[in-house]
C-alpha cells in the first residue's frame, strides 16, 4: 500500500457520527491551528454550536451515501474525514471514501470485523494465545442448547454481530442461558447479528476499557479507563450504551499496562498484518481483570463512547496532528500526553433509558454549569430546534465531564454540574468510581 502523504493544513474535517463521542472530537480538533472548520455528520445540538451538521444518516454505508459524503468534500475541501461509530466502519465506509490526497481515520472494513464479528474474534485470539473466556461458537440452536445444558457455571450469549452493544445477555444459571440462546436464535431478537452466537464463560472482576491508537504498525496505548455499563447506582439495573466514565483508572498501574500491550494488544495488530489488514484507526479492547490475569471481553475498532469524552479533556496537544501521523503511519512521531488530572463524565439519561423514552424536552442550565471552569458538557442526544430551543433527542442525553486534582473531587464537580441541568425525566448516576473509592 502507497504511503499516504500529508495533506495540506489549515483542512476542513469531517466527523461521522451523531453522539458525544464525535462532539468531543470535534471540540478538540477545533483546538487545532491546523484545522479550520468542522462538519459533523449528522451531529448534534451540541456539535451545530461548534461546526456546522449535515444531515446525512451514516448507519447504513451505501453508494448513494459515498456519493454524498464525497461530493461534499469536494465541495468543501475537506482534508479529514473522522469516523466515529462501528456500523459505518463495519459496512465499509472507510474502504469506500478512501482517496489520495484524503485521511480517512478508522480502519477498513476487514480491521472493523475485530467488533463486527464476535466469533471471527474469538478465533484470532484463540490463535494467537490472547487471554481471553473460553467460548464455543454456535449457528445451530439445538447445538447450543445441548451445549448450555451439559454446563456446570454461568455463561454469557452472546449476538456474533453488531447489536449497538446490547447483544451480550450475561446470565446466572442454565435457564436464563436457554432463553437467552431462544431471544438470539429463534426470536431473532438481534436480527441477523444473532444468527451467530458465542457461548463464553462468565468472568468476574473490574472492567476496564483500554484504547489505542494504531497507525498498522505503531501502537500507542491511551490513558485506561473505567465505563459503568448498568443504568443504575451500584451497578444495578439493565445494561446500558454507558452510564459514565472516569479516566484514568489506577486499577492499571504501569506494570499491567505493559502485559497488557505484550499479551493483547501487540499480539492482535500483529495477527491483523500477517492477514494484511493495514488497521489505521482506534483498537479498544474491553478487559475484565481476572484473578488470573486481564483477559478480553470484546474488541472495539473505534473510540469508545464515552471514553473519549474523558480522553479528549485531558488530552494535552494536537489532535489533529496526532491523528494525521496515525493515518501517515508515523505514529511513532506523534506527541500525544495527558493532564495529571482525573476525569469524570456522567451520562445524563432521558427518563425509561435504556427502555423506551420521551424525547424533545427543553433542555436548561448548560451555561451555568460550564460557568466552573473544569466543568465542560458534550451533547450526545440533542437537537437544537429553529428557534434556538435545546431539546433532548435520545436516551443518552448530556456527558457531563469535570476535571479534578482527585476522582472524588472531579466526581462531586460532576455531579453539581449536573444539578444545575435541567430537562423533563432527566436522571444519571451519582457514583461514577465507586468501585475504587
Ligand atoms: P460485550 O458486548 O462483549 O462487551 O459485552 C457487554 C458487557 O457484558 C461487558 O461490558 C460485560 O459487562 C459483560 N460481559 C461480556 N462478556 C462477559 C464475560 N465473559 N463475563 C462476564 N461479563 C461479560
Ligand atoms: N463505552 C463502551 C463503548 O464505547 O462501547
Amino acid at each position: 500500500m502507497p504511503k499516504p502523504t500529508p495533506i495540506e493544513t489549515p483542512t476542513n474535517v469531517l466527523i461521522i457520527g451523531p453522539g458525544g463521542r464525535e462532539h468531543a472530537l470535534g471540540w478538540k480538533l477545533k483546538q487545532s491551528s491546523k484545522v479550520k472548520k468542522v462538519f459533523f455528520a449528522p451531529g448534534n445540538g451540541g456539535t451545530a454550536q461548534i461546526g456546522q451538521n449535515v444531515p446525512l444518516n451514516c448507519d447504513t454505508v451505501s453508494t448513494k451515501l459515498v456519493d454524498e459524503i464525497n461530493y461534499f468534500c469536494r465541495d468543501h475541501k475537506v482534508g479529514m474525514i473522522v469516523i466515529g461509530p462501528e456500523d459505518p466502519l463495519a459496512g465499509g465506509l472507510a474502504d469506500r471514501l478512501a482517496k489520495p490526497g484524503r485521511h480517512v481515520f478508522g480502519p477498513t472494513k476487514d480491521g472493523a470485523r475485530l467488533e463486527a464479528d464476535k466469533a471471527y474474534a474469538k478465533d484470532l485470539m484463540r490463535a494467537c494465545r490472547i487471554p481471553t473466556a473460553d467460548a464455543k461458537t454456535f449457528k445451530n440452536h439445538e447445538q447450543a442448547v445441548a451445549y448450555v445444558e451439559n454446563r456446570e457455571t454461568p455463561v454469557v450469549v452472546k449476538a456474533s454481530g453488531l447489536a449497538k452493544g446490547k447483544g451480550a445477555i450475561v446470565t446466572k444459571n442454565t435457564e436464563e442461558a436457554l432463553d437467552a440462546l431462544r431471544r438470539c436464535m429463534v426470536d431473532k431478537e438481534f436480527g441477523e447479528a444473532g444468527e451467530t452466537v458465542v457461548v463464553e464463560e462468565r468472568l468476574v472482576g473490574q472492567e476496564v476499557s483500554i484504547l489505542a491508537l494504531v497507525d498498522g504498525r505503531n501502537i500507542f496505548v491511551l490513558d485506561p479507563s473505567q465505563d459503568h455499563k448498568q443504568q443504575g447506582e451500584g451497578d444495578t439495573g439493565p445494561n446500558t450504551g454507558g452510564m459514565g466514565v472516569y479516566c484514568p483508572t489506577p486499577l492499571i498501574d504501569d506494570k499491567m499496562m505493559a502485559t497488557i500491550e505484550r499479551e493483547v494488544l501487540v499480539p492482535t495488530v500483529d495477527a491483523l498484518r500477517r492477514d494484511g489488514i493495514d488497521f489505521k484507526g482506534v483498537l479498544y479492547a474491553g478487559l475484565m481483570l481476572t484473578a488470573g490475569g486481564p483477559k478480553v471481553l470484546e474488541y472495539n475498532t473505534r473510540f469508545g463512547d464515552p471514553e473519549t469524552q474523558t480522553l479528549m479533556m485531558r488530552m494535552k496537544g494536537d489532535l489533529y496532528d496526532v491523528l494525521a501521523a496515525c493515518c501517515e503511519g508515523r505514529l511513532d512521531e506523534a506527541d500525544l500526553t495527558f493532564t495529571n488530572t482525573t476525569c469524570v463524565c456522567v451520562c445524563m439519561c432521558s427518563g425509561g433509558y435504556p427502555g423506551p423514552y420521551e424525547k424533545g424536552k427543553t433542555i436548561t442550565g448548560i451555561e451555568v454549569a460550564e460557568e466552573d471552569q473544569d466543568v465542560k458538557v458534550f451533547h450526545a442526544g440533542t437537537k437544537l430546534e429553529k428557534n434556538g430551543d435545546l431539546v433532548t433527542a435520545g436516551g443518552r442525553v448530556l456527558n457531563v465531564c469535570a476535571f479534578g486534582k482527585t476522582l472524588k473531587e472531579a466526581r462531586d464537580k460532576a455531579n453539581a454540574a449536573c444539578d444545575k441541568i435541567n430537562f423533563d425525566g432527566a436522571f444519571f448516576r451519582r457514583d461514577i468510581g465507586f468501585r475504587v473509592m
